[in-house]
C-alpha cells in the first residue's frame, strides 16, 4: 500500500510554509461564519500550531463558497482570518489579494512563527482552472508546500493538484488522519462492517454503494436513497424526496445485495402535501399521495439492532429532512445508537455532519471527516489529484 509522504520529521524552521487548508465554512449574507463552522476550522489547527511552534512563516492558503474567478465580497477571507486568530489565540494576518506585489512584499515581513491568510484563492479564474502560471505565482511566495485541505483533494485546481509539485510537498496532520482512517475502512475494516447511507439523492451515492457493498456486513439506508430504492423494488410512493427517472444497473444491485442491502419497514411521511398531517406508516402502507421524509421507530429500532453489534461504522447522509421537526429523529435516534456501541465509527458529508452537530451528537464519532464531496471520491476509489503528488518519491516532485 502507498503511504503519503507527511509533515512529521520536516525541518520548517525559517521555511516559508504555503499551507492548503479548506476554510470553505459556511457564510451569512456579510460573509460571517454561520455556526458550525468551527469543526472545519477546529480541525486545521494541528498542523498550524505544529508548524508556528516549529519557527515556519505560515502562509494559508484557502477558497471560500465558488465565487466563479471573481472578487465577490461577501466571499473574503477577513472574517475566516478573525475566527482563525481567535481559535488559535494568536494573529493571523488577513491579505486581501491573492498575488501581485504587495502580497510578495507582506509576505517577505514575516518573521519565524507568523501566520498569514491569502485572501480566497477562487478569485482568480487560475485557481480553478488548474493554470500553471497561477500555482506558480503562489509557488513563489514559499519554500515548501502543506496540503491539508483532505476536503478539497478531489479537485484538480492550481493550489490542490499544481502547486504541491512545484515545492517539496508534504501531507498535513488532517490529511494524514482521513486518509489513514478511510483506507482502514476501506481495506481492512474490523467486522462486522456496516454503511449507513442517507441524503437525498441514490444518483450521487451509487458509486460509493457499489464500492461498499462488497466490503460491508451490512448497509443501512435512509432519506432519498432508501426513497428511490424502494420506489424501484414497487412501493407506491409520493414525490417527494425520491428519484423517479430509471436506474437501469439497479435491480441488479438490488437483488445481489438482498442480504445486505437495509431498506426502512415504516416511515414519517406528510400525506396530500399537508405537513400538519405528519404520520408514520408501514412501507407496505404507502400511498403515491405520501411524502417520505424520515425513517420510522420500527426502522430506527431494527437499524440501532445492527448497529450494536458492529465493530466498524462508516455514515454519509442523513436519514431523513432533518432541518424540519420531527423528520430529524430517525438521524438522531441511530446516532444515539452509535454512541452506545463498541464500533470503530466515522461520519461525514456536509449535511450529516451539520444535523449532528445541531444535535450535540458529533462527539459519538471517533471520526468526523472533514470531506463532503472528498470523502466519496477516496471511497468511490476516484482520482484524487491534490493527494497523488504527496505520494510520489521526493527526488521528482
Ligand atoms: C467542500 O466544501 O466540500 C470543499 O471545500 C470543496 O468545495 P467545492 O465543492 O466548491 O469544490
Amino acid at each position: 500500500m502507498r503511504t503519503l509522504r507527511t509533515l512529521r520529521g520536516v525541518d520548517v524552521k525559517g521555511k516559508r510554509v504555503l499551507l492548503r487548508v479548506d476554510c470553505n465554512v459556511a457564510v451569512d449574507d456579510d460573509g460571517r461564519p454561520l455556526s458550525g463552522a468551527e469543526q472545519r476550522l477546529e480541525a486545521i489547527l494541528p498542523t498550524i500550531q505544529h508548524l508556528q511552534s516549529e519557527g515556519a512563516r505560515v502562509i494559508l492558503l484557502s477558497h471560500l463558497g465558488r465565487p466563479g474567478g471573481k472578487v465577490v465580497e461577501s466571499l473574503r477571507l477577513d472574517d475566516v482570518a478573525r475566527q482563525l486568530s481567535v481559535l488559535l489565540n494568536t494573529p493571523v494576518r488577513y491579505i486581501p489579494e491573492v498575488g501581485g506585489p504587495d502580497v510578495c512584499a507582506r509576505v517577505e515581513q514575516m518573521q519565524d512563527g507568523d501566520i498569514a491568510l491569502l485572501e480566497n484563492l477562487r478569485f482568480d479564474p487560475g485557481e480553478e482552472r488548474a493554470d500553471l502560471a497561477f500555482a506558480d505565482a503562489l509557488a513563489s511566495l514559499g519554500d515548501l508546500v502543506v496540503q491539508d485541505a483532505f476536503s478539497v483533494s478531489h479537485r484538480s485546481h492550481a493550489s490542490v493538484a499544481v502547486l504541491p509539485r512545484l515545492r517539496p510537498s508534504y501531507a498535513g496532520f488532517l490529511v494524514e488522519r482521513e486518509v489513514d482512517v478511510l483506507q482502514r475502512i476501506l481495506v481492512n475494516p474490523e467486522r462486522p462492517a456496516i454503511a449507513i447511507i442517507g441524503g437525498a439523492k441514490l444518483e450521487t451515492k451509487l458509486a460509493l454503494l457499489k464500492t461498499l457493498l462488497p466490503r460491508v456486513d451490512h448497509l443501512l439506508t435512509g432519506g432519498g436513497v432508501a426513497n428511490t430504492f424502494l420506489r424501484l423494488s414497487g412501493s407506491p410512493i409520493g414525490t417527494g424526496l425520491v428519484e423517479t427517472h430509471p436506474f437501469p444497473d439497479v435491480s441488479a444491485l438490488l437483488s445481489e445485495s438482498l442480504d445486505k442491502l437495509h431498506l426502512p419497514t415504516d416511515v414519517h411521511v406528510i400525506r396530500g402535501g399537508q405537513s400538519r398531517d405528519a404520520r408514520i406508516i408501514p412501507v407496505g402502507a404507502l400511498t403515491p399521495a405520501d411524502d417520505v421524509r424520515d425513517i420510522g421507530p420500527e426502522t430506527a429500532l431494527a437499524y440501532c439492532r445492527v448497529i450494536a453489534t458492529s465493530k466498524t461504522c462508516i455514515w454519509n447522509g442523513p436519514l431523513g429532512q432533518f432541518e424540519t421537526l420531527p423528520f430529524g429523529e430517525g438521524t438522531r435516534r441511530v446516532a444515539h445508537c452509535i454512541r452506545n456501541a463498541d464500533a470503530f465509527s466515522v461520519v461525514g458529508g456536509g449535511d450529516t455532519v451539520r444535523a449532528l452537530s445541531e444535535m450535540g451528537l458529533l462527539s459519538a464519532f471517533d471520526h468526523v471527516s472533514t470531506g463532503g464531496g472528498a470523502m466519496l471520491a477516496f471511497l468511490e476509489g476516484a482520482p484524487m489529484p491534490g493527494l497523488e503528488p504527496l505520494y510520489t518519491p521526493l527526488e521528482t516532485a
